[in-house]
């Protein structure tokens, strides 16, 4: 019985740590490949196809929240390698991704890196 509750506890506890930290991770685990760390995609795949910089500043005021989380979600029509993620990811998860895309924002270059 004690040993029974130890695991949902940890399982518990496991659990928010991840919530906590996981658009960072979901960045570094589905995004980075192509887009880079800080989202200036300079990376083999960002440079093969001229991937956008998000952090820059006239990209960030094209684009509202709705098209950053309709690429994420629909993927891009233009390039195939952009893939749809709403198989991979909740709603959630892309919301929280909208709002990691808006935080690459050069603007807010002020703010200290994580
Ligand atoms: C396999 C490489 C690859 C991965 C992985 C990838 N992307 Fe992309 N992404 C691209 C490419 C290529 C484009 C450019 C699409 C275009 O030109 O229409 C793009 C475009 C975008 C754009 C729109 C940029 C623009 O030009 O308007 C956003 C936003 C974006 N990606 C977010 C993400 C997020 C968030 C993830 C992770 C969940 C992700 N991408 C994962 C390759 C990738």
């Amino acid at each position: 019985m004690k040993k029974q509750l130890a695991i949902v506890l940890a399982l518990t506890l496991s659990g928010a740590a991840f919530a906590e930290d996981s658009v960072a991770d979901i960045w570094k685990a589905k995004c980075q490949s192509c887009h880079g760390a800080d989202g200036k995609a300079k990376t083999k795949m960002g440079e093969k196809e001229k991937i956008a910089d998000l952090t820059d500043a006239g990209w960030q005021k094209r684009h509202s929240d709705e098209k950053i989380r309709d690429y994420i979600t629909n993927g891009s029509k233009e390039n195939p390698k952009m893939k749809p993620f709403k198989d991979k990811l909740t709603p959630e998860q892309i919301d929280a991704l909208v709002k990691h895309v808006r935080s690459l924002s050069s603007e807010s270059a002020a703010a200290p890196a994580k």
